[in-house]
């Protein structure tokens, strides 16, 4: 037996992204690595990237470079690239890079072990005819009581700033019996909450287990009745795919956690429509008031493309309006940046000084909105599930159902605990609270 080799893993981007980086640390564990969070002792080094926004291949190529004296140090230092940049440039990266060993799309990581051992191409970036999942080892042992579940791939959306269509592919919804199962044993491990996770998660659907068609409503129902899950949390949601089987669970299943990531990216209908969403500020405040009715204490949150090609100062303020309109808990928003390959890459940008100066007047409202509801919540009782231990003695650490960490002095708490909470207190990103007793 040779010693366990070091696997050292950076990951870019979204939460698809760090449940993708511990599936292959899980598939190269089943070949002896071991994960350290020390570079420099890695016998392999795996860069996890993100295409969504600007720069990301820049940064890929500057973090490549800075990996220069490590391999020159290790000769057998193995170096690959997963993830969305992977997927638009596949071997263009080791034509540039050529310290790279392996590149490796966001469809072909079960492969990752094969491509390490040299029985499999350096560069695997088709979108193969197999399902990854049925090629990946089973959940490892874990300990925290929040995880990530993927159920949902790819998008068919195509909005026309976009590149997840291209690098993530077409949709495809995993099926039941496989959810439920890493759901489970998620939960033997002692998980407590599960995100789940798609690129347009609520399009979920598949055959159910009583031979029905599903919805992804239907879906939590059914992952709700699994004993020790206490929380179920969803991202990222289309407006568009908010069934009302999906909204009624919002009213109905006490586990569905009060919150909601919606992203709605303008409120000006000319540039919704000149962005593709196919839904309308109307529509979207229409469903906003739906989605209300069933859950009134329900927080919502987005995210805003602020510059998008032919933007007005008209087009601006109507984004304004919708924000104040709904009082978001969250947002975040972002400056129009050109993705290769999407359509509105071919369209000519507005000043940049100006996209900047409107950014700024979005994210002051949306951090206010931000403020007053986090300090909305002192006096409210909540339940927090608590993570971790905080840094003075006796203190934990936990969310609320709407993701707002809190601090409360609980030294007989343990990891997994889900208590109720009175909220005394809100500092800038942190609530305080006491036990209720
Ligand atoms: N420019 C700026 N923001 C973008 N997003 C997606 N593509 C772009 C782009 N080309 C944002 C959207 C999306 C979030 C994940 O990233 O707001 O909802
Ligand atoms: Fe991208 Fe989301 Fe639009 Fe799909 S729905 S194209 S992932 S922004």
């Amino acid at each position: 037996m040779s010693a366990p080799k070091k696997l050292f893993i950076k990951t870019y981007g979204c939460q698809m992204n760090v449940y993708d980086s511990e599936r292959m640390a899980e598939a190269m564990g089943a070949d002896g690595y071991t994960l350290t969070e020390d570079q420099s002792e890695a016998d392999m080094v795996l860069l996890n990237t993100c295409h969504i926004r600007e720069k990301a291949s820049e940064k890929l190529y500057s973090d490549l470079g800075r990996l220069k004296p490590l391999k020159a140090e290790k000769p057998d230092l193995k170096i690959g690239v997963a993830g969305c940049v992977a997927q638009a440039e596949g071997g263009e990266i080791i034509r540039r890079m050529p310290l790279v060993d392996l590149v490796v799309g966001p469809q072909s990581y079960h492969r990752l072990p094969a491509m390490a051992r040299g029985e499999a191409p350096s560069v695997e970036t088709e979108f193969p005819a197999e399902d990854k999942f049925d090629h990946l080892p089973p959940r490892a042992t874990r300990r925290a009581p929040t995880a990530f579940l993927t159920v949902q791939e790819g998008c068919d959306k195509f909005c026309a700033f976009c590149v997840v269509p291209y690098t993530r592919g077409a949709e495809i919804s995993r099926p039941v019996a496989r959810i439920m199962a890493e759901a489970r044993d998620l939960t033997a491990r002692g998980v407590r909450e599960i995100t789940l996770l798609g690129q347009n998660v609520n399009g979920w659907h598949g055959a159910g287990e009583d031979g029905r068609e599903w919805g992804f409503g239907r879906l939590i129902r059914a992952l709700a009745e699994i004993d020790g899950l206490e929380r179920i949390r969803y991202t990222t949601s289309h407006p568009n795919d908010m069934s009302d089987d999906l909204i009624a669970a919002h009213g109905t299943e006490p586990k569905l956690m009060p919150y909601l990531h919606l992203p709605v990216q303008s409120g000006s209908d000319r540039v919704l429509k000149a962005m593709n969403r196919k839904h309308n500020a109307a529509e979207y405040l229409r469903l906003i008031e739906r989605i209300r009715e069933a859950r009134p204490d329900i927080m919502l949150t987005s995210d805003f493309i602020v510059g998008f090609p032919g933007e007005t100062e008209q087009d601006h303020r109507d984004t304004l309006r919708l924000i104040e309109e709904v009082g978001f808990g969250t947002a975040f928003s972002f400056k129009y940046s050109p993705r290769p390959g999407t359509p509105a890459a071919e369209r000519a940008e507005i000043d940049s000084d100006i996209a900047d100066a409107r950014l700024q007047e979005v994210q002051a409202l949306l951090s206010a909105q931000q403020r007053a509801a986090q300090e909305s919540m002192v006096g409210r009782r909540l339940s927090v599930l608590f993570e971790k231990k905080g840094r003075t003695e006796g203190q934990m650490i936990g969310k609320t159902g709407y993701l707002h960490s809190c601090f409360v002095d609980g030294p007989q708490l343990s990891p997994g605990d889900l208590r109720e909470v009175e909220i005394t207190h809100s500092a800038p990103n942190s609530l305080a609270g006491r036990l209720v007793a």
